[in-house]
């Protein structure tokens, strides 16, 4: 995500960026010190796999999003999927599965529907993904806040051209949308756009999870017109010293790695919608907020007509196999008998959804940690954050709230 301030503002703005990282560098390391953090150590042999803090054997712990260096062994985690170069028409509806039902095996989806999953789906040849608002609550500012989603690829890759024609969701100020790569390190490519500039896009690219909005460039594309109204091609081309960005084959972004290895590991490709008009005042002020929620059943929607990876280390028929042999002889769900430790309990999960006394609550088996502590953060943001930048966001937001002014 991006913030924009003036000028005159940057030199506290990069004190205070530096103080944060520190801060969030030293939670990390404090993390790493108690291994898997909930568990308290490395995980043991019967829970090897570490992911979000708690260890289980539970196949969807053991995939997307495990963490080898606090799990029992360097080969507890299933080897992340690599890059197959495809195309995604969206014409088949089976591709996207919700992230509570994916078990990780990637041969049984292209992609999953993470925090709102029914406001992700394929229909009509177009990959949908709506923001509506939720008029149960009011949100920590008072207001009612909407609810996006995020799809996920299963795969990943390393450098290479993945390109989107794609319609945004952000015809009302507020409504945040965005086409990005990530890793669960924090490393992201991103291009964002906000309904307070509907010809502008937005580019930006962070490392370990420091969000430093200062980078990001804004270009106002004339032939853009009202990127919420027309498609367009949106293209991330990563090559091994440079990254551009382009729109409708336009360059409209060069970034020069100068010979450093700055994106170093491999980084899943996402959608995103979300409701930045109801968020914090300077978030709210940089996506152009209030958001509109007036209408009588007010609901804004991204729509993708295809999807075009280029893998720059396309995976080897050997390894493919090797992949399918790994699959294939493991169970695809282990629902029933899922084992969860955490805060020093241990405890059998009969059912998809238990919420259990160490602070853990699985939906369908996905592990999504939601003590009294950060249960707020992941879900009040919705699809302002994935689950793991959860600790990184509550920084910047602080970020936010310690004078950042906008423009
Ligand atoms: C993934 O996408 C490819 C290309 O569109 C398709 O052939 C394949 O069936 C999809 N896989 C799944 C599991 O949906
Ligand atoms: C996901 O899992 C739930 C609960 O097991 C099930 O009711 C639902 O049909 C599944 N959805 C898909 C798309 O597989
Ligand atoms: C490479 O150098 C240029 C010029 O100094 C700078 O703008 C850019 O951010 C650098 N790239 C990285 C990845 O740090
Ligand atoms: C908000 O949306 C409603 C319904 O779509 C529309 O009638 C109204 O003009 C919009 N308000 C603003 C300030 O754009
Ligand atoms: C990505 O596109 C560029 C042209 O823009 C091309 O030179 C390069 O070979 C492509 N990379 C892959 C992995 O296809
Ligand atoms: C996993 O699920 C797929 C698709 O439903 C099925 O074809 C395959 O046999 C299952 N594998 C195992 C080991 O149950
Ligand atoms: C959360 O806090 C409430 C009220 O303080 C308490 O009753 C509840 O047990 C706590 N839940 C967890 C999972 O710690």
């Amino acid at each position: 995500m991006q913030l924009l301030y003036p000028k005159s503002q940057l030199l506290p703005a990069k004190a205070i960026i530096a103080v944060l990282i520190v801060l969030t560098l030293s939670f990390i390391a404090r993390i790493h010190a108690a291994g898997c953090e909930h568990f308290g150590s490395k995980c043991p042999k019967n829970g090897p796999c570490c992911n979000q803090g708690w260890c289980s054997a539970d196949i969807k712990f053991c995939a997307m999003n495990c963490d080898p260096v606090n799990s029992f062994s360097a080969d507890s985690c299933l080897p992340t999927p690599g890059c197959v170069s495809f195309r995604d028409n969206f014409d088949n509806a089976a591709t996207l599965m919700p992230q509570g039902n994916f078990s990780g095996n990637p041969f049984l989806a292209n992609w999953t529907s993470d925090f709102e999953p029914n406001n992700a789906y394929i229909k009509d040849g177009k990959l949908v993904l709506e923001i509506r608002q939720d008029r149960t609550k009011l949100n920590e500012y008072g207001k009612y806040q909407g609810f996006g989603t995020t799809v996920s690829s299963v795969r990943s890759l390393h450098k290479g051209n993945i390109t989107a024609r794609l319609r945004t969701a952000s015809s009302s100020p507020g409504v945040v949308s965005s086409w990005i790569t990530r890793n669960v390190q924090g490393d992201e490519l991103d291009f964002e756009w906000v309904g307070r500039s509907p010809r502008q896009v937005q580019t930006n690219w962070y490392q370990n999870g420091v969000f430093d909005w200062s980078r990001g460039v804004f270009s106002d594309l004339p032939e853009l017109d009202d990127a919420s109204a027309s498609f367009h091609e949106y293209t991330i081309g990563w090559e091994a010293d440079q990254v551009r960005w382009f729109v409708d084959g336009r360059c409209v972004r060069v970034l020069e790695l100068n010979g450093t290895n700055v994106f170093g590991r491999s980084q899943q490709w996402h959608f995103s919608v979300w409701d930045g008009g109801s968020g914090s005042p300077s978030t709210a002020a940089w996506a152009g907020g209030p958001t509109n929620w007036t209408g009588p059943d007010s609901v804004y929607r991204m729509e993708v007509d295809w999807v075009e990876v280029q893998c720059a280390q396309e995976m080897t028929e050997e390894q493919r196999k090797a992949e399918w042999d790994r699959w294939n002889s493991r169970p695809n769900r282990t629902l029933v008998t899922t084992t969860v430790m955490g805060g020093g309990v241990t405890t059998t999960q009969g059912t998809p959804t238990t919420t259990m006394s160490g602070g853990v609550t699985t939906t369908h088996g996905t592990p999504t940690p939601t003590s009294n502590v950060s249960a707020g953060p992941s879900k009040k943001v919705g699809g302002e954050v994935w689950i793991l930048s959860v600790v990184v966001m509550a920084v910047g937001l602080a970020f936010f709230e310690l004078g950042c002014n906008r423009a």
